[in-house]
């Protein structure tokens, strides 16, 4: 055996991993289920490196040294479970096996655990970078036991990309799914970073007229400040792009329904159950649905707008707005996908350093950005406020109920109470936080948009996000990514919240009870009888 790592699966993901493993000087054994993909790997690139190309699944397995590592790169879901079960026939107690792919985290588990009842070692690995960073440098989310992680750590280091300061990106997340849980709400990220993208270039386009070729020059100039980011600088090349064919900008003969395959639907699902308000990811996904409703798009399409004609006066004031509205957005979802990685770390059991996701996003991935190094030191300088802190001027809300029984939305029970003056952004059922005795200081579900180098460049750019919320309303431009970024940064902000209201509506109409600022205690007034409050709890 001279391998030291198999990579099966040959498409363009894992290919290019097994490259870049070469380029590093590992031997690395190839298989593919059809074998000609292993032999173009080899006629294209087999001078990189020491590859050993296998046919057969025994031989590939074969040629590993042991204990075997093999990375799987294959389509997530069923095809990931029957390679994985092909590999691990042939594996002995011991080898480990990391899948690679995007991998619903709960599927990691269960993988993990089946894989551990036969001895085998499993690492579920968020991978981001595309095509690109899988050859030169992606950045890699393991999720792993610390004897699996000892094995294959230095591995993944060795090939992931490096941030400017030399820092590898990637780092050991946690146990069983949380690498692919990291890499999930990445990418609901960047979901929210495209849709405010999208939704700038509408602004643009729709206010001034703008082409495509004048807005990708506009983007470029935006790359050279704090929104400097790769999404911002790729948004740049697509839209100076003309189509060979038409002599148009490409962007105006791409069909105009967005595609997704899951994983910004289930960072959304997965917030819905924890209860954390990622409103931005959310309108992301929702509108890349609206999009592809056909059907609806057609039969809504003669609708009137009944909007005002734009009449932009100051263009440079207008883009500058928006500019500044996509920045105090973009730190909106940032900061509530870090808020749904800290609930999920709560209810998962999982011992997730915020700091070190934000620094291995640094380079390799697709939401790298250069704030990111903000994000990491806010979180490195304990600069995060933690949620649950008793002061109760600025925190994010309380934890998520911890049993996995009862949802925020779902009234298992009738004993919610608001969390002091400031009832937060999530609604948990407090008896369980309590009995659990977790709603503490001790939790940091953070909010860092409240942190300070957030807080001063958020501020500076709200007046701006306000007048462009409002002039897409009256001028009839959807910016449902921007406008639920600001609806959150003023519900995060607020010190009393029309919730009140709904608790007296629910306890009107279900006897659901609430909670009193001035007392403690669980109540219900007898609406329907005497009117007259009683103390329930
Ligand atoms: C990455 C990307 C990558 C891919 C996803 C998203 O980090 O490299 O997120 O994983 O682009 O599959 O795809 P959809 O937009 O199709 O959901």
């Amino acid at each position: 055996a001279v391998a030291d790592l198999g990579v099966t699966g040959m498409g363009v993901m894992g290919s290019r991993l097994a490259r870049n493993f070469a380029r590093h000087g590992y031997t690395v054994a190839i298989h593919n289920v059809t074998p000609d993909m292993t032999a173009d790997v080899i006629n294209e690139h087999g001078e990189e490196g020491q590859f050993v190309p296998a046919d057969d699944m025994a031989d590939f397995v074969a040629s590993l040294k042991t204990p075997r590592v093999v990375l799987v790169m294959v389509v997530a879901g069923e095809i990931t479970d029957q390679v994985i079960e092909r590999v691990a026939q042939y594996l002995e107690p011991g080898d480990i096996i990391i899948d690679g792919g995007n991998a619903l985290y709960t599927d990691t588990i269960r993988r993990e655990k089946e894989l551990a009842e036969r001895g085998l070692l499993f690492v579920g690995a968020g991978v981001s970078g595309g095509a690109e960073g899988a050859l030169n440098g992606p950045s890699i989310m393991p999720g792993a036991s610390d004897e699996a992680y000892e094995r294959v750590g230095p591995l993944l280091t060795a090939i992931a990309a490096r941030a400017e300061d030399g820092e590898p990106c990637t780092t050991h997340i946690s146990t069983d799914g949380s690498g692919h849980y990291v890499k999930m709400v990445h990418n609901g990220i960047e979901y929210a970073d495209m849709q405010l993208i999208a939704e700038a270039y509408a602004l643009m386009r729709g206010a001034l007229d703008m082409t495509p070729a004048e807005m990708a020059k506009v983007f470029a100039a935006w790359n050279e400040t704090e929104l400097e980011s790769y999404l911002i600088e790729i948004t740049s090349e697509v839209l100076a792009k003309v189509d060979e064919e038409t002599g148009k900008p490409l962007v105006d003969v791409i069909v105009d329904q967005a595609g997704q395959k899951g994983t910004g639907r289930w960072t959304v699902q997965d917030a819905l159950d924890l209860g954390v308000p990622i409103t931005g990811i959310a309108e992301a996904t929702f509108a890349r649905a609206l999009s592809s409703s056909v059907p609806q798009r057609e039969a809504g399409a003669d609708l009137q707008a009944l909007a005002e004609a734009w009449d932009v006066t100051d263009r440079d004031a207008f883009i500058e707005d928006v500019r500044r509205a996509l920045y105090a957005s973009k730190v909106v979802a940032y900061s509530q996908g870090f808020d749904q990685i800290a609930a999920a770390a709560l209810e998962y059991d999982w011992n997730i350093d915020l700091g070190a996701v934000a620094k291995i996003w640094r380079a390799g991935c697709i939401i790298r950005a250069r704030f990111l190094d903000e994000i990491a030191a806010a979180y490195d300088a304990d600069h995060v406020i933690p949620a649950a802190t008793s002061d109760g001027d600025a925190g994010a809300g309380d934890e998520p109920d911890k049993d996995g029984a009862g949802t925020a939305n779902e009234a298992s029970t009738d004993s919610e109470h608001a969390a002091g003056e400031h009832s937060g952004t999530h609604t948990p059922d407090a008896e369980t936080a309590d009995a659990e005795g977790s709603s503490g200081g001790e939790t940091d579900v953070p909010l860092l948009l409240a942190a300070p180098h957030f807080r001063a460049t958020v501020e500076e750019c709200i007046p701006a996000l306000r007048r462009i919320v409002a002039q897409a309303a009256l001028h009839g431009v959807a910016v449902p990514a921007f406008g639920a970024s600001l609806a959150y940064y003023d519900g995060v902000r607020v010190n009393r919240l029309p919730a009140a209201l709904i608790q007296g509506l629910r306890d009107y109409f279900g006897s659901h009870t609430y909670a009193r600022i001035d007392k403690d205690g669980i109540f219900h007034t007898r609406w329907a009888e005497d009117g007259a409050e009683e103390k329930v709890g």
